[in-house]
């Protein structure tokens, strides 16, 4: 891997219940991106219970950031691996400026250049209306939700038919601290990508058929190797 092959990386981040995890899972597809979710990475540790999901669990129940020292090792695997040809798509990283300069590092070190970073700009409202609606699948990890974005049958997963779950961090006290630790912590990294030029704001509380297309088009609508 090396600067020649001059893979792009695009950031796609904002409040929790904005829509990064739906918005991203559409853009793999139809981009074909390799996706580096951290919230999904961190789950499917905790489910296997590894030293990993060990240590990142009592942060997630509370609501918390899981310490960027256990953060970054990871992302920066994740990009150094010989994969992502046609773009890499970040959902859930950055959170911290710490996290963001050490992307830089870490995108410059592997020829990979940070594209975009797409900012879904939610309201307070439209969160909690989300997030108190999303329902999860254990087994394939698709996301619903019982109003907006309802699977065919209820409390079933369209996709492989297993029984839909809430997130252990949707509950009331779970939501609360994660909403203060992105006011506390991920809005400086609004500034940080506005003052580099590749800040893209787009309108989270828009439908999905509406922001999806927005956003596509932010990229090119295209392939963005
Ligand atoms: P993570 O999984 O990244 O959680 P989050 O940022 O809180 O975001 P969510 O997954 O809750 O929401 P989303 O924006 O993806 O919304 P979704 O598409 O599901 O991280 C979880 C935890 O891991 C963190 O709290 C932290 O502890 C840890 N962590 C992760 N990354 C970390 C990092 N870098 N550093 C430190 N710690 C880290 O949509 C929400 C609902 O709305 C769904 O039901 C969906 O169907 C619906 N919906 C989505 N879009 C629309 C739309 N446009 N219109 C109508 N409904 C919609």
């Amino acid at each position: 891997m090396g600067e020649s092959r001059g893979k792009k990386a695009i950031i796609i981040f904002g409040p929790p219940g904005a829509g990064k995890g739906t918005q991203a899972s559409r853009l793999i597809e139809e981009l074909k991106l390799v996706a580096i979710a951290t919230g999904d990475i961190l789950r499917e540790a905790v489910a296997k219970g590894s030293p990993l999901g060990v240590k990142a669990a009592e942060y997630m129940t509370r609501g918390e950031l899981v310490p960027d020292e256990v953060m970054i090792p990871i992302v920066e695997e994740k990009l150094s691996e010989d994969r992502g040809d046609n773009g890499f798509l970040l959902d859930g990283f950055p959170r911290t400026v710490r996290q963001a300069t050490m992307l830089d590092d870490a995108a410059r070190k592997n020829g990979v250049k940070i594209d975009k970073a797409i900012y879904l700009k939610t309201s307070k409202d439209v969160i909690i209306q989300r997030l108190s609606g999303r329902r999860v699948c254990p087994n394939c990890g698709a996301v619903y939700h019982v109003e907006n974005i309802p699977p065919k049958v209820e409390g079933v997963c369209d996709t492989c038919g297993t029984a839909l779950v809430q997130r252990e961090d949707d509950r009331e006290e779970a939501i609360v601290r994660r909403l203060v630790e992105y006011e506390k912590q991920t809005t400086d990294v609004i500034r940080y990508y506005r003052k580099k030029g590749i800040l893209v704001e787009v309108n989270g509380d828009l439908r999905i058929e509406v922001s999806y297309p927005m956003i596509v088009k932010t990229l090119g609508g295209e392939n963005c190797s």
